[in-house]
């Protein structure tokens, strides 16, 4: 049994909440793989997934997840190349990472019992206050007021919430209204509501105010501000950054890979080295894989992360097989069309396939 929460009970906005919890009794989703056999561990894992990540696209993963890790033990004593490999095309790899970290410490801190208390699961890494409510009020009824990118934007339109979400005051001015509106009653199925109306309704470019079922009382619907708030946070222009990859091939089909640094994009995760120039390439090309062969480059491949856009354009390198610098963990060559249960950036992932299936042209420079 999970714990009761040791938090008192403010006042709740009780008319939010029991149109909320009216509305996902009789609209909401109920057979997503996570709300069946709720327990914390399965809860977690889904939370973790679904932060900056569609339904959909989850479901899937979810199921292959919890599939191959069934519980908090299994996950701890994988290599995190397999846990990487789960995750490659979910994005996000620091998400993978810490879930691994955090297995691990629930076995040697926790004695292999996922803590259902929100001091021990806010201690966990990648679990910030909003998860580790989340968690609670989902799978133990816990009253825990939660604050996730779409619970900010129904609280903000619907109490009509102005100024930069960014804002400490702003975000702190949310929370209370979180906790004010968090029932005692049904938080879990009220939990789920209200993160699923920001998701399906009150959406950020298209709310649909016509089947809300807070339209009546929301502020920002009666002022017809629904496109004005939440007030949109100010960000520095994107920037645009350009690497080169190298893919060197052996005639045999293998692709030389390196394991990312833990630190810094796709952490962890296996890649093509990556060089400022093609001169930096073409001298590990000669250093590292001893091979004096010319490097073609190919069309690039952008990618957008949430904060810049990586344009990388891949140098095509053939191989002798013999050829190569002696194997290490961070290092080895890999089959282009079935690399193995490693983690691989999703782009990296369809290059290789695609340089696995010979359907890569050579390209000049403009
Ligand atoms: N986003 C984060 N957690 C979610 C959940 N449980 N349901 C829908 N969207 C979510």
């Amino acid at each position: 049994m999970c714990p009761a929460s040791s938090r008192g009970a403010p006042p709740t906005d009780g008319a939010v909440a029991a149109a909320l919890i009216d509305w996902h009794l009789r609209e909401g989703r109920h057979d997503l793989p996570w709300q069946r056999d709720r327990t914390p561990y399965r809860v977690w894992i889904s939370e973790i997934m679904l932060q900056q990540t569609q339904v959909a696209t989850v479901i899937p993963y979810f199921n292959r997840f919890v599939g191959r890790f069934a519980d908090v033990r299994a996950l701890a004593t994988a290599p995190l190349d397999e846990v990487l490999n789960l995750w490659s095309g979910l994005g996000y790899y620091a998400r993978a990472r810490n879930l691994h970290r955090a297995a691990i410490q629930v076995c040697t801190v926790h004695d292999g019992r996922f803590p259902q208390t929100f001091e021990a699961l806010a201690a966990l890494p990648g679990i910030g206050r909003s998860t580790a409510a989340a968690i609670l009020a989902l799978s133990c009824r816990q009253r825990h007021a939660i604050l996730d990118g779409n619970v900010r934007r129904v609280l903000a339109r619907y109490f009509a919430v102005q100024g930069d979400s960014g804002d400490p005051a702003v975000v702190r001015h949310l929370w209370s209204l979180s906790e004010a509106c968090t029932p005692a009653r049904h938080v879990d199925v009220y939990t789920q509501a209200i993160m699923d109306l920001g998701a399906t309704v009150c959406t950020r470019r298209n709310p649909a105010c016509g089947r809300c079922p807070l339209a009546g009382g929301c502020a920002a619907q009666r002022s017809g501000r629904q496109h004005e708030l939440p007030t949109p946070r100010r960000r520095p222009p994107r920037p645009r950054r350009q690497v080169f990859m190298l893919a060197a091939r052996r005639t045999d089909g293998a692709v030389w890979l390196e394991r990312r640094p833990e630190r810094g994009i796709w952490g962890g995760l296996w890649c093509l080295p990556q060089f400022e120039s093609p001169v930096e390439a073409r001298r590990y090309l000669r250093t590292t894989l001893g091979e004096r062969t010319p490097v073609r480059p190919l069309a690039a491949i952008e990618h957008a992360f949430t904060h810049f856009d990586l344009v990388i354009t891949p140098l095509l390198a053939h191989c002798s097989r013999l050829g190569g610098a002696p194997e290490a963990a961070q290092h080895a060559w890999h089959r282009a069309d079935s690399p193995g249960a490693i983690g691989l950036p999703a782009p990296i992932q369809r290059f290789l396939q695609r340089l696995g299936s010979d359907a890569i042209q050579p390209q000049l420079f403009d």
